[in-house]
């Protein structure tokens, strides 16, 4: 291109940027504007995105093309896409001519507009580009890194806004698009992506040795967050006509053995909310750096290891990254702002999945142990009057990350349940699944979803738009009065026991026999006093909780370990913080730790380990906790 044409090009984004924002059209009848993207889908927008990349494990690089289709409209002379930290080669129509383009400013959230020109009659482009080794998206793994500690591994991560650091496209959630890869990797590494595996055992790839190609097809319209790929020595067993799980080798029996139940959990959730859309349902087990319980990526959720208790006891983990099939991936946030359609939405489903399976009295405790959580939160945001207690909230000038906290999942949650004692279950059940049939593969804003409800459900019954207090719930902060109390007949058994514990009985006579996962952990919540070393080597002692396999459990006596700087608990402490990176364990271990002058430097030695293997999302979250230049 030449420096005249590249100025006015790029002048032209710069003008776009600054001002307009053109609103992305939404079904449910209003716009929604994504502060978080630079498209302008209204003048042009991807439809499609065809990826043909090399995993290069040496140089840490995907390297190839992305191919764009573009629906536009006429007028339109540029399409705007995302990009950060991708290093674009070329840009060219599908015959090879070159297209002029130009880079936006760089924003430290949001990476960079890349504007194309196109001339008439051009409705395909394709870019020439490599990510970067630090991509935050991707996460490439040392052998050591993983179960089998022989062959490196790879995973993407694209939610919130992280897509645009491996794939130029636009990446804003009301911008779906269909997609179609080839990913080339070294010989005896599987690809998996969240789409159909058209190619279960690769391909060989004419004219290169020690590489196989595997070809993959998502025909459904998605958010571009969802596009999702890993690479790693995979195995992959079959649980039931339409799941499976994948893992590593070491890990794949394991793997089936807790996700035994993947086809009956598909069946509850179908005959709770309409037949699945998506084909088949696999779970991949990733290595212990994946910084989240579960990612619902389609076809494919990707989840944390650390749920693999052995006995079955986290799997409201996959219920939820299940629930997503329908609130989320069907029915999709128009922005991050409307973050709570997602997670509030697949919260609730998830406790209604897990009713179906273990019964209403575990999904009670369930809801009982989200509530905590909820407060919790509120008193870490700066109490319930804090702006970000809302569900729908303001995210100008943040990054989106900001808003995951529980309060989109749990104030969420609990709102829908409130909707549901309000109208009644059955009328509540008809209403969402016509919602998600309605609106399926489409955005949904927040406005959207109130207008629903106003229209579908309450119509007009003034004594139940009263019982629900829709908009306190959305836009005020805390929780309103409305929301139902959470009680569970089992819990308050073991508030009982946690009465004995702080009245000084003797460990050995405490009640315990039978408790599951969610009693120890309900216990365990419970014990927030001060303990002498004593008592504690006792508790200890009788129920090993420093050796437990179950990571829930290890997180809250490890919490308890540090508050009561109980030292014995130390090893396993450093053990779990090192071997493991999901967030959402590390951050409050950190933070209790760095709460006193004893714990800060143990963070800090930990953590000066542990960082390297973290994956950048933990990095960033504990860098900024720590105080640590990235
Ligand atoms: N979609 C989320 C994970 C996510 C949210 C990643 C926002 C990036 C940005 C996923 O469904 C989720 O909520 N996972 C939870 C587990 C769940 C059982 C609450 C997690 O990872 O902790
Ligand atoms: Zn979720």
């Amino acid at each position: 291109m030449n420096r005249f044409a590249s100025i006015v090009l790029a002048m032209t984004i710069l003008a776009g940027c600054a001002g307009r924002r053109e609103p992305a059209a939404d079904a449910a009848g209003s716009t929604a504007v994504d502060i978080h993207s630079y498209a302008r889908p209204v003048e042009a927008r991807v439809t499609h995105v065809e990826l043909d990349l090399t995993a290069d494990f040496e140089a840490r690089r995907l390297a190839g093309t992305a191919t764009l289709d573009i629906a536009r409209e006429a007028g339109a002379d540029s399409v705007v896409l995302d990009v950060k930290t991708l290093e674009i080669e070329a840009v060219t129509t599908p015959d090879g001519h070159p297209l002029p383009y130009a880079f936006g400013p760089e924003d430290p959230i949001l990476g960079r507009a890349l504007a194309v020109k196109l001339p008439d009659g051009v409705d395909r482009i394709v870019i020439r580009y490599a990510t970067s080794p630090d991509a935050a998206a991707v996460q490439w793994l040392e052998p050591a890194q993983t179960a089998g500690k022989r062959r490196p591994f790879l995973f993407t991560q694209g939610q919130a806004i992280l897509t645009r650091t491996w794939i130029p496209t636009q990446d804003s959630p009301g911008i779906r698009q269909t997609y179609s890869a080839r990913i080339v990797v070294p010989e005896g590494l599987r690809a998996v992506m969240s789409a159909e595996m058209l190619t279960p055992d690769g391909e060989p790839v004419e004219g290169r040795r020690g590489v196989r190609a595997y070809r993959f097809r998502m025909s459904e319209p998605i958010p571009p967050y969802l596009i999702a790929l890993a690479i790693g020595e995979l195995e992959f067993r079959e649980v039931g006509p339409r799941t499976g799980v994948y893992a590593e080798p070491p890990a794949i029996e394991a793997a089936a053995a807790e996700f035994a139940e993947l086809e009956e959990m598909l069946a509850a959730a179908e005959r709770l909310y309409g037949p699945y859309r998506w084909g088949r349902y696999d779970v991949l087990v990733l290595p212990p750096s994946f910084p989240f319980g579960g990612m619902e990526n389609p076809r494919l959720t990707f989840a944390t290891p650390t749920v693999l208790a052995g006995d079955r006891s986290l799997i409201s983990l996959v219920a939820h990254e299940l629930a997503h099939s329908w609130s989320g991936n069907l029915v999709t946030n128009a922005t991050w702002s409307d973050f709570w359609l997602n997670e509030g939405f697949t919260s609730y489903i998830e406790n209604r999945i897990m009713e179906e399976l273990r019964g209403p009295e575990y999904a009670a405790m369930l809801r009982v142990i989200a509530r905590q959580d909820l407060l919790a939160a509120f008193e870490e945001l700066g109490g319930p009057d804090a702006p970000d207690t809302r569900l729908h909230i303001d995210l100008a000038g943040r990054d989106p990350d900001d808003g995951m906290t529980s309060v989109p999942y749990d104030k969420g949650a609990a709102f829908l349940r409130t909707i549901e004692l309000a109208a009644g279950r059955e009328r509540f059940d008809a209403f969402l699944r016509d919602y998600f049939d309605r609106h399926a593969f489409q955005p949904m804003t927040t406005e959207g979803f109130l207008r629903e409800l106003n229209q579908n459900l309450i119509r007009g019954d003034e004594a139940l738009a009263a019982a629900i207090r829709a908009e306190e719930w959305v836009y005020g902060t805390g929780l309103p009065s409305n929301a139902p109390e959470e009680r569970s007949e089992a819990f308050a058994k073991v508030d009982a026991q946690v009465q004995a514990f702080h009245d000084g009985a003797p460990i050995s006579s405490l009640q315990t026999d039978g408790w599951s996962t969610h009693e120890w952990l309900h216990f365990l919540r419970g014990l927030d006093g001060t303990y002498d070393a004593e008592r504690l080597r006792a508790l200890d002692a009788r129920f090993r909780l420093t050796q437990t396999g179950n990571s829930e459990i290890l997180f809250e006596w490890l919490r308890i370990a540090i508050r009561n700087r109980y030292e014995p608990a130390l090893p396993a402490l450093d053990r779990f913080l090192v071997s493991q990176g999901r967030r959402k364990f590390l951050r409050p271990l950190y933070a209790d730790l760095i709460a006193t002058d004893w714990g800060r430097p143990i963070a800090e030695d930990i953590y000066r380990r542990a960082r390297p293997g973290y994956h950048a999302v933990s990095r960033a979250t504990i860098d900024e906790l720590l105080g640590v230049r990235g």
